[in-house]
């Protein structure tokens, strides 16, 4: 997909939030909020849900959690505009209540659709109710500033799940955000992580270039052994020093990085 197409593709998406009637949130909300950013990002941040000022923006994260997390991503070297920004229900819970598992379900088909359009290498949770789409069953407290895989279910077929706290856990109290902060300090390693991870399984999935037929030649028989390998299994996280930045297809334009920051774009 072309970045064009990709972000056609979100764009379909986002108008059929703007009008979605799937639950009961529709009735109670000045604007939906689709989400914004690079559609040619490899990092999608998940928030929970709109706040008052996203409700009337229509936009996510623009309230003072947003703030904090606009500071959070500029604090290691990334732009806001470099990544893709959601939440997983749409619509402003009213009185900032937590959403219902019935709204989260109703919502779900759009974050997905949108992962899948995305396909981010990086997936970052912000808050609990973004980590238990992510994460079933687990507590922030014990996952924050770690990864695993992403169930391919979630609409994010090849990416590593990234754990936060909601910047909100800052605004309530100060001294938490040293923990946002160290938390993701961890978020460019995790990057080089998935991008190995996602070499690595696409390099399983390629027959190795002896056994690929040439292009003229008649396709192997069916008893001539497979050459494509399952993909590899989903490796656990791993936070490896950065030594030199992976070419990926879609950053570092310009500049050199230091040996050990990682810039998107
Ligand atoms: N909190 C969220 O979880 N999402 C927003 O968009 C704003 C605040």
């Amino acid at each position: 997909m072309t970045d064009a197409e990709r972000g056609a593709a979100l764009e379909v998406i986002a108008d059929e939030v703007r009008v979605c009637t799937r639950c009961r949130l529709h009735e109670t909300r000045a604007k939906a909020v689709p989400g914004e950013g690079n559609p040619d990002t490899e990092v999608v941040f998940v928030g929970e849900g709109p706040g008052r000022d996203e409700n009337q923006a229509g936009r996510p994260f623009v309230g003072a959690s947003g703030r904090l997390l606009t500071e959070l991503i500029e604090s290691i070297g990334w732009q806001r505009d470099d990544v893709f920004i959601t939440n997983v229900v749409k619509c402003w819970p009213p009185g900032n209540r937590d959403p219902q598992p019935d709204e989260i379900a109703a919502c779900a088909p759009f974050l997905e659709r949108q992962l899948a359009v995305l396909d981010p290498a990086v997936v970052v949770t912000a808050g609990k109710h973004s980590l238990s789409v992510f994460m079933p069953g687990e507590r922030i407290g014990r996952v924050h500033g770690t990864s695993r895989p992403a169930d391919p279910a979630t609409g994010a077929r090849d990416a590593l799940v990234f754990a936060m706290y909601h910047p909100a856990f800052a605004l309530y109290d100060g001294s938490n955000r040293s923990t946002l902060e160290t938390d993701i300090g961890g978020l460019p390693e995790t990057l080089l992580a998935a991008r190995d991870r996602r070499a690595d399984r696409a390099a399983a999935t390629e027959p190795p270039a002896a056994a690929r037929p040439a292009a003229d030649t008649e396709p192997p028989a069916a008893s001539d052994p497979e050459p494509a390998a399952e993909p590899a299994a989903a490796a656990p996280s791993t936070f490896h020093p950065v030594v030199e930045p992976d070419p990926g297809p879609s950053f570092l334009v310009g500049t050199e990085p230091d040996a050990d920051q990682l810039t998107l774009f």
